[in-house]
């Protein structure tokens, strides 16, 4: 898979670990940033990455702010992106089988290093079970979002 991977300045101290990580799971990186410690703004960094999930630049994404809750708020504003601070494994792979969750949120003043690398690869070892409740409960999230957000830019309303 592609795998995007955004961060503001608080996440930054994560990126390299986080990339590595995905590479040793066996897959692409698509780094969006940011390249240096200085402050920018977390949304900028949860749509970067909620963009290249929804437009299928990238399979998932891995966001990463401070505490995660930042980068979280923001990717679930998009249609189709489906983000949840992970800060245990268990959590991670839950998310990806039962709730269709497609981008990790990760807080680098939260978890170490060892530990990030362990929950990005329980979350890209996941996949969803898109059947029978599971996939009831993601549609009726779906449905949610559909009156919430009504159509996505660029898709048909023929
Ligand atoms: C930046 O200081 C911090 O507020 C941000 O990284 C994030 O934690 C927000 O949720």
């Amino acid at each position: 898979m592609k795998i995007a991977v955004g961060t503001d300045h608080g996440g930054y101290p994560l990126k390299e670990a986080v990339i590595q990580a995905v590479q040793q799971a066996g897959h692409e990186v698509l780094d969006l940033g940011t390249h240096v410690i200085e402050r920018v703004d977390y949304p900028d960094f949860g749509i970067l990455v909620g963009e290249a999930v929804r437009s299928g630049q990238a399979d998932r994404g891995i966001a990463i702010c401070g505490s995660g809750v930042g980068v979280s708020i923001t990717v679930n504003k998009m249609k189709g992106v489906y983000g949840a601070v992970c800060h245990d494994t268990y959590t991670a792979h839950q998310g990806v089988e039962h709730d269709n969750m497609n981008v990790l949120c990760l807080g680098g003043r939260v978890v170490g290093t060892e530990l990030a690398m362990d929950i990005v690869k329980a979350f890209l070892g996941a996949e969803f079970l898109n059947t029978g409740n599971y996939l009831k409960r993601v549609m009726m999230v779906q449905g949610l979002e559909a009156r919430e957000c009504g159509q996505p830019q660029g898709e048909n309303n023929e």
